[in-house]
């Protein structure tokens, strides 16, 4: 088949390199053309494992290519699919703008598809709110009669595993109304069901779109609740790990995404699910567990600072009263295997630490280049982890790269002034740190496991 993709960021180039990994004709398209032309050297402009050698490889076979213009596609095109942003607007909701004039452009080119071709399937693959792809179809309808379906496809991949989630996909979610847009689908997706024995789910537009906040929310409702039962462990002297294996071993609940961590940030869950509340208070439906979730995360994300402060014992309103301190911060992005740092908790705690005085030395390992470009050099940066514990007080753990957890602690603890850690994604066992000299502070763990 032939497939565009509009939008190459994160989705659009992991879509657009999976379709090519199956066998289809597919061309991408984005409006950045520094973006275009890295991509079609065969640098990807995003770290993502595996894609790299997915585009060079299906660029090298012609299966894959990338423009600039839509029109380059369009009259062979059996979809299409728009992966574009959808960022947060100022009062909460989903920001259409993009989505809407990739509607505009498709409409536009429609012109070039022969007449009689059969009706395009143009597919919303962006996160967007309810009655979207109704708002989709009246914007391409409004300049084009040429036939048409449009569908919505939500995505589900996890930055840092992309391509094996787009690949090997638990479910695939299809919101349409006709048998030709579902076949269309199926063919596109079969071979992905087949290799990860997946399920086929389809339902109708509005079903669809909700499923992709549902999940997300549900996924970011089970984080906080850990988080936050992991805080009553330290306060009630239990250990959160014997708890989430507790709680995990039923079934119905699952031992997945419940590991307590420095609040979670990333380019969806916020804003998501902002703008599901959004959905739920204009709908005179509030979501109150979410807007606790929200709260949760809020207070979590201060939680390495806090207890940071808390060691030091800073009197509250001191604006020194970390003055004189160097601390290293091993992990940026907000989570490991990625370079991503939209609402990275890292941040956030760089900010506490140098609004008290304090001096930071970061180290990650992907993320070190959008981090300088975002804040300078308010921090000084470590191409090294270990050299980033030279001179500091103490050590800060705030994204669970496994080459942290495998470090030569001695050898950390010898370049730090006393061995002293923060550890905000739990890496190490605290009676082996203990027994190691370290004064260890972690999430949950009051007791040994
Ligand atoms: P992104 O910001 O990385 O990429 C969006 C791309 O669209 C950019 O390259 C931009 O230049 C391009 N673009 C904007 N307007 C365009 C236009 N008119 N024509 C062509 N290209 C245009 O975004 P992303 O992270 O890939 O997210 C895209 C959507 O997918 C969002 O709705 C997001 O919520 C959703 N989503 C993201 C993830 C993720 O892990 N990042 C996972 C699931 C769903
Ligand atoms: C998330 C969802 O997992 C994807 O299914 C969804 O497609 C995507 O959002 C999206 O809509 O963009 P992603 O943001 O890439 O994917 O990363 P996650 O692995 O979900 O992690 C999100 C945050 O939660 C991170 O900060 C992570 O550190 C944190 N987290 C995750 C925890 O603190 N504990 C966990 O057990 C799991």
């Amino acid at each position: 088949m032939h497939v565009l993709v509009i939008g190459t960021g994160y989705v659009g180039l992991v879509a657009a390199a999976g379709f090519a990994e199956a066998g289809h004709k597919v061309l991408g398209i984005d409006t950045d053309q520094a973006k275009i032309d890295k991509i079609r050297k065969g640098i990807s402009p995003i770290y993502e494992p595996g894609l790299d050698d997915l585009l060079a490889k299906h660029q090298a076979s012609g299966t894959l290519a990338f423009s600039l213009d839509i029109r380059d596609g369009i009259a062979q095109a059996d979809a299409a699919f728009i992966c574009v942003g959808t960022p947060q607007s100022e009062d909460g909701s989903a920001d259409l703008q993009y989505v809407l004039a990739v509607a505009g452009a498709i409409g536009e080119a429609m012109a070039l598809r022969p007449a009689g071709a059969a009706p395009l399937v143009v597919v919303d693959k962006s996160t967007v709110p309810v009655g979207t792809a109704a708002r989709v179809t009246a914007a391409i309808a409004a300049r084009t009669d040429r036939a048409f379906e449009v569908v919505s496809n939500p995505e589900f991949l996890r930055e840092g595993c992309a391509i094996d989630d787009f690949l090997r996909p638990d479910r695939v979610v299809i919101g349409c109304r006709t048998d030709h847009a579902e076949k269309i689908m199926r063919g596109l997706y079969d071979p992905f069901l087949q290799a990860s024995k997946g399920q086929w789910l389809r339902m109708d537009p509005p079903s669809a779109e909700l499923t992709k906040y549902a999940a997300n929310a549900m996924l970011a409702l089970r984080i906080s609740f850990i988080n936050e039962i992991a805080g009553l462990c330290e306060r009630v002297g239990a250990n959160v790990e014997y708890v989430k294996n507790g709680i995990g071993s039923d079934h119905r609940i699952g031992k997945y995404f419940l590991n307590p961590g420095p609040g979670f940030g990333g380019s969806c869950f916020p804003k998501d699910l902002q703008a599901l509340l959004k959905v739920g208070r204009e709908n005179g439906r509030p979501l109150r567990a979410l807007e606790a979730t929200v709260e949760a995360n809020r207070h979590q994300k201060q939680v390495l600072a806090l207890k940071v402060k808390s060691h030091y014992g800073c009197e509250a309103g001191d604006p020194a009263a970390l003055a004189g301190r160097r601390f290293a911060l091993w992990g940026l992005a907000f989570k490991a295997h990625t370079d991503d740092i939209r609402e990275a908790m890292s941040l956030e705690l760089i900010d506490s630490l140098l609004s008290l005085g304090a001096e930071v030395v970061v180290h990650d390992f992907e993320a070190m280049p959008n981090v300088r470009a975002k804040i300078g050099d308010r921090v000084a940066y470590a191409e090294d982890f270990l050299a980033a514990c030279d001179g500091a007080d103490a050590l800060l753990v705030a994204t669970e790269w496994p080459q942290y957890a495998s470090v030569d602690l001695e050898e950390a603890g010898r370049r730090l002034k006393e061995k002293v850690m923060f550890d905000g994604r739990n890496l190490f066992r605290p009676e082996a740190m203990g027994r190691a000299g370290w004064t260890y502070h972690s999430l949950g763990r009051s007791t040994a496991f």
